[in-house]
């Protein structure tokens, strides 16, 4: 028996106790062993769960049990989390985590620890909820040079982009709607301004490219400044409007990171992603475009990846998975306003004052202001033009 100890009974914490649970003949025989929960430590009171008899409040009951193998970690946040991941490690435990925020930050520390303890951490329930997304990098598409990664890589903010052009509802509504289906994060400015999806394009650049960028060093934006307006002419030009997250690696070696809201092409596969539901691209050298769509967020779907990680510890007691990349700083980092695009463009100024600034502007007629879109760009170019004009919303167009 593999036991395990389940730390944070939230969202993600009851799916993995669930999914242990109900599918456990398959997991044993897919791990070799059975897997079973010892402990799910949690401060909070759960009288009526089916599982109360499993909880225990206090950490050290599962720190110093030489029982539990494996802790899972899914508390979030890097405060409580960070600590107790880093004792369990120490402690000689492996760990599985779906907290990017954790693995972003600090996960070149983590990552050290459990090499020095010769224990796993792995974390692939942190990008793409369900979709088995890291792994297919670090082992399918090995033998590739990662050139980009991009794509939706949150659940929350696409669950409200969807709702508001599809059925005109209202972003407040359309929030509490994705925070009673359990994809919001708990406090959801870190999916509304981008952050989550920063995070997690830090991880997967991380192991795209052996580089780990730090996520503050990532330009970031979310999707508040996106109007319905915007939504309404975007679909008139053919295009569609989503957050992306994207890191590519220039010929120089730096990586460029950020994250955006981005016009792409109606009909693409990228277009069609809605709701909670996640796509990412990975271009590798000799693959060209490999896409990864599935559900980005909720209980169950992040839970399969979560016990996916603890199956495949199961298999790696003795001799750990040597998964990490290098931490690099500021020189590796191509700043973002170097990328050359073309860009979505509104503005309550007249086409003339257009025509004066961007004489290659192509108008979208019918569209809400005057709305336009202009040749390929890098931001630095295009920034004072902007203001000059003013612009009220600029968005980038993937090509
Ligand atoms: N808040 C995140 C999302 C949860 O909406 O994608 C999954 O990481």
């Amino acid at each position: 028996m593999l036991n395990v100890a389940v730390l944070g009974f939230g969202t993600v914490g009851c799916g993995v106790v669930e999914v242990i649970t109900s599918n456990s003949e398959k997991i044993a025989k897919s791990a070799g062993c059975e897997i079973g929960v010892k402990y799910i430590v949690d401060i909070r009171d759960f009288p009526d769960s089916k599982y109360r008899e499993l909880l225990v409040k206090d950490f050290a009951t599962v720190e110093n049990d030489p029982d539990v193998r494996v802790v899972v970690e899914t508390i979030g946040g890097v405060g409580v989390a960070y600590e107790f991941t880093k004792r369990s490690l120490l402690a000689g435990k492996n760990v599985v985590t779906s907290n990017k925020e954790l693995v972003a930050t600090r996960g070149t520390e983590l990552l050290a620890i459990a090499k020095k303890m010769n224990v796993n951490y792995l974390f692939e329930a942190s990008v793409g909820g369900g979709i088995p997304i890291l792994r297919p990098i670090t082992l399918c598409l090995s033998a590739n040079r990662i050139e980009e990664v991009y794509g939706i890589f949150n659940g929350t903010t696409n669950y409200i982009i969807t709702a508001m052009s599809s059925r005109g509802a209202s972003f407040g509504d359309v929030l509490k709607e994705a925070q009673a289906m359990g994809y919001a994060e708990a406090n959801p400015a870190a999916d509304i301004e981008g952050l989550d999806t920063c995070r997690k394009v830090s991880i997967i650049a991380a192991l795209s490219f052996g580089k780990h960028i730090d996520p503050d060093l990532i330009s970031t934006e979310g999707i508040s400044g996106i109007t319905v307006e915007d939504m309404k002419n975007a679909e008139l030009a053919g295009y569609r409007i989503k957050l992306l997250g994207r890191a590519l690696m220039g010929a120089d070696g730096r990586i460029t990171a950020y994250v955006a809201p981005h016009l792409v092409n109606c009909g693409s596969l990228i277009s069609g992603t809605d709701g909670v539901m996640n796509a990412i691209t990975v271009r590798g050298n000799a693959t060209g475009d490999v896409m990864f769509y599935g559900p980005g967020a909720g209980s169950l779907p992040t839970a399969s990846a979560v016990v996916g990680d603890i199956i495949d510890i199961a298999g790696h007691l003795e001799k750990r998975k040597d998964i990490g990349w290098e931490d690099c700083g500021p020189d590796s980092v191509a700043g973002v306003g170097e990328l050359r695009t073309g860009w979505y463009v509104r503005t309550a100024a007249g086409k003339d004052a257009v025509k004066a600034l961007f004489p290659d502007a192509s108008f979208i007629d019918g569209a809400s202001y005057t709305a336009f879109i202009t040749g390929e760009n890098c931001a630095d170019e295009i920034r004072p033009l902007l203001e000059k004009l003013p612009a009220l919303s600029a968005f980038r167009i993937l090509d």
